[in-house]
């Protein structure tokens, strides 16, 4: 493989294809793990893989228990790798790789687990550090490839109690900018990972004349928002393509909305908040929503707000969502949420002639790893189209996870409630502000403030069933 490819500015993202297609060069060795003649070396074969699909979280000061980017941190482990990539414990990808094609995908291919088992059971050899390919931009402390033009402090350190179920805590931190900017990517990197559970970060805007003792008492301070980005383990940073953006306007405030976990001993955190500012002109304003304004059970449309109760015992409760788009919309990514019960997700277009196309499966969701799966090319879903979001739940004892099968399940922010949420990110093609009066663009913008349903308190509790 030529080694400068590596140097590209997309290098993060270009990696894993590189890695297979370096498989697909090597030929017979990649299908051929029984064939004495494949001898991989860590060098040339396996430092590929680890360096694209395991080093962003296995690195020093990431979420992962050890380090896996020099040989010597990685022989130790070579067998437990093994085992791990076998069984698809590991690297945690969830999204079924018949449906959709994603940039940020790092699920092994058959071919890569071969490589690693049979590297193994050779020995683990190391090869000639000569073949070692680059090593992958990753900026210290961030999963981007560059540092971040500006890092939000949450505005105090949080004290989390050693014992005790805490309610979701909200924190606020004045936008520092008198202008408006635009961010190609964002990123939530708690300050101690034992505690924080996870966070969500929302724009919004605030009653004006509020003290400083108000905006940290961790109180929800009302006022309408949107969502910026939301974290949790494996959601490293989330970016956009060229030209398309999130918009944060000055005057406005960074919502900290965080759920702490207690350890068993007292423990701090001060979380941060990455931002990447776009570099050239921007056409379209991204939005994060659900892909979904109705809830359906058996086909009849229930209460909307949240989701209806699930009966205890429940073993493969179904609920559906649906949207009808109004305008063409471009989708760029897909992030399902539920919490401890949620099996599976699937979403599904239904296109204005009729014909349907999964865009995102999730057979088996695993709310440990809340991840974002971002399009390699941005979807285009014409007006009249119809999204299909297909879930289940189970509140059986099968579900080793449940922490309580014999209780009836509502909606609600703490992981023993449930929600139902078919998170993506769109553009609205119609609204090119590279075409658009600024009148226009105002005038865009405060419809949206009001008409927009989603465009809710995230804190907002389910109409009663
Ligand atoms: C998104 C982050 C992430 C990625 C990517 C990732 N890991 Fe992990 N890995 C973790 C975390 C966190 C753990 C700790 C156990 C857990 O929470 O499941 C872990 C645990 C492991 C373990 C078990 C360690 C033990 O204590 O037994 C192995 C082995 C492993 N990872 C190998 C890999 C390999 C190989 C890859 C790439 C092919 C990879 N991981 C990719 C986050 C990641």
């Amino acid at each position: 493989m030529p080694k400068q490819v590596y140097r590209a500015t997309l290098q993060v993202m270009a990696l894993p294809l590189l890695a297979s297609m370096a498989l697909f060069a090597a030929g017979p060795a990649a299908d051929g793990a029984d064939k004495p003649a494949m001898k991989p070396t860590y060098s040339k074969d396996i430092a590929p893989i680890l360096f694209s699909k395991c080093v962003q979280c296995h690195r020093a000061g990431d979420i992962a228990p050890m380090q896996l980017e020099t040989y010597k941190q990685v022989r130790p482990w070579a067998k437990s790798i093994a085992e791990q990539v076998s069984k698809r414990a590991m690297p945690p990808w969830f999204a079924d790789p018949e449906h959709g094609k994603f940039r940020n995908d790092r699920h092994l291919t058959d071919g890569e687990i071969k490589l690693i088992s049979a590297w193994v059971e050779s020995g683990a050899p190391e090869g000639d550090p000569k073949d070692l390919p680059m090593r992958p931009a990753l900026a210290e402390g961030w999963s981007f490839s560059r540092p971040p033009d500006l890092v939000i402090e949450m505005p105090l350190t949080v004290k989390v109690p050693a014992e005790g179920q805490l309610d979701m805590m909200n924190y606020y931190a004045p936008v520092p900018f008198t202008e408006e900017k635009w961010v190609e990517a964002v990123e939530l990197r708690p300050g101690n990972r034992q505690v924080v559970h996870h966070s969500i970060v929302n724009v919004v805007t605030l009653p004006k004349g509020l003290t400083h003792e108000q905006l940290v008492s961790g109180k929800k301070l009302g006022g309408l928002g949107w969502k910026l980005i939301g974290q949790a383990p494996g959601k490293g940073a989330e970016s956009h393509p060229e030209g398309v953006a999130k918009r944060i306007a000055p005057g406005t405030y960074f919502e900290f909305n965080m759920h702490y976990t207690p350890t068993g001993k007292p423990e701090e955190d001060r979380s941060l908040l990455g931002l990447w500012f776009a570099k050239g002109p921007i056409h379209h304003e991204v939005v994060t929503r659900p892909a979904m304004e109705q809830t359906l059970i058996a086909g009849k449309v229930v209460a909307r707000g949240g989701i209806p109760r699930i009966p205890a015992g429940a073993e493969n409760w179904a609920i559906d969502g649906q949207m009808t788009v109004k305008d063409d919309i471009t989708v760029y990514s897909m992030s399902p949420h539920m919490h401890f019960r949620g099996h599976d997700m699937k979403y599904t277009v239904r296109f204005p002639d009729g014909h349907e196309e999964v865009l995102l499966n999730v057979p088996h969701y695993d709310f440990e790893w809340q991840l974002n799966y971002e399009f390699d090319k941005p979807v285009k879903v014409p007006a009249g189209s119809t999204f299909i979001i297909n879930g289940h739940f189970d509140n059986s004892k099968n579900n080793p996870k449940n922490p309580d099968p014999t209780s009836e399940v509502i909606w609600g922010q703490q992981s023993w409630n449930e929600m139902f949420i078919p998170w993506a990110e769109w553009t609205v093609d119609k609204q090119d502000l590279s075409k658009m009066s600024k009148e226009e663009i105002d005038k865009m913008r405060n419809a949206a403030r009001v008409r927009d349903p989603e465009v809710r308190d995230p804190n907002e509790k389910p109409e009663k069933p």
